[in-house]
């Protein structure tokens, strides 16, 4: 392995503009995340056309801090990461040019990363001494939900995704549709808490012949039903008072989440798996957390990505690529935006 390896590390698959400095794939001297959240408030979810415009104005700033946050001059860079995809197209573009530009002006390596493998990488990032492999890895994010069996770092084999909607953009939906901002998934955890979680008997699907995939769309029509009425459409007046949205989203997040830890359970048990590893915002999730330590009784560790990890960010990419250049990389200017998930 290279020994102080500085790798400059660039995120803008989505709404976050993100630049960071990591040595040696875990050491994090800077992790720099601009995130443009209010300015797609008011559209109620990430408005693509603006994000790339965001991206533009802050993607220079953004690596200028990280550089001198981390005290490192862009000379003394050894090589250039960015998040490759899936993400969105506009957005994507702006890191990947960026990055390509660095990499020949610089002359030094660019490597293309996968941001939902750098999502499982978040996890392990700053705690490599306790590596347990293999291991079960779950991304749970706004675009992606999937098990994976994680072999070592590089080598997945997928064993389950989403057939409809992922997690994230479920809690999204239901907040949505409770009427609280965007992004849902914090605010739906904040109003859950002074809720009951037993008051309604919501349940996530089922996929037929499948039991490890995942499937959300009819959790959010069940919520949308509960909130407008049977058949009723978004824009519709409330059925419920306000008093019921806290139990509605305590049971949600409920529902949610018994089944994404029975299913993950239930393959690190089957493919015999040592320990758990977490990625994508969703798990920024205490209930989360809360309810997995409650119901492993395979009692096996299971790590978090820590603070500024979990949410999108350049750290992973900039720690990943470290792995990907050490394990015989073949550096290429011509690497492209994937806008969808292919392979790792
Ligand atoms: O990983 P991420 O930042 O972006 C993607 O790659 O998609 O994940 C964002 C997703 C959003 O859907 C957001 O609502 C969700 O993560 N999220 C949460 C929480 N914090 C963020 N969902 C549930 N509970 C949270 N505390
Ligand atoms: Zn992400």
């Amino acid at each position: 392995m290279l020994k102080n390896m500085l790798i400059l590390g660039i995120e803008s698959t989505c709404d976050e503009t993100a630049a960071s400095i990591v040595e040696d794939g875990s050491k994090i001297l800077s992790n720099i995340i601009f995130s443009q959240t209010e300015y797609h408030k008011k559209y109620g979810g990430v408005f693509p056309e603006l994000a790339s415009r965001c991206h533009i104005d802050k993607i220079l700033p953004t690596i200028e801090k990280s550089l001198n946050a981390a005290n490192v001059k862009i000379e003394d860079i050894d090589a250039i990461a960015v998040a490759q995809g899936p993400g969105l197209i506009g957005s994507l573009l702006i890191g990947l040019n960026t990055a390509k530009t660095l990499s020949l002006f610089l002359n030094k390596p660019l490597i293309g990363i996968n941001h939902v493998e750098a999502h499982l990488y978040a996890a392990m990032m700053d705690k490599m001494e306790f590596l347990t492999l293999p291991a079960l890895g779950v991304v749970i994010s706004g675009g992606h939900t999937m098990l994976l069996k994680i072999s070592k770092i590089g080598t997945y084999e997928i064993i389950s995704t989403t057939i409809d909607d992922a997690i994230g953009e479920c809690f999204d939906k239901a907040a949505s549709i409770l009427d609280l901002p965007y992004p849902g998934g914090p605010e739906v955890e904040k109003l859950a808490k002074l809720g009951d979680s037993s008051k309604y008997n919501f349940k996530s699907g089922q996929v037929k012949e499948k039991p490890y995939h995942f499937s959300f769309s009819g959790l959010k029509t069940k919520i949308l039903y509960t909130v407008k009425g049977q058949s009723g459409k978004k824009e519709n007046l409330d059925v419920i008072d306000e008093i019921e949205k806290k139990h509605i989203a305590a049971s949600f997040q409920k529902a949610a989440f018994t089944d994404l830890i029975e299913k993950s359970l239930k393959a690190a048990r089957q493919y015999n798996l040592k320990a758990i590893y977490f990625g994508g915002g969703v798990s920024n999730n205490n209930k989360l957390k809360e309810m997995i330590e409650e119901k492993n009784d395979l009692n096996i560790p299971i790590f978090w990505p820590s603070f500024g990890l979990s949410l999108d960010n350049a750290a992973m990419i900039a720690g990943l690529a470290y792995h990907k250049y050490t394990n015989s990389f073949d550096s290429r200017i011509d690497i492209e935006a994937k806008t969808s998930f292919c392979s790792f």
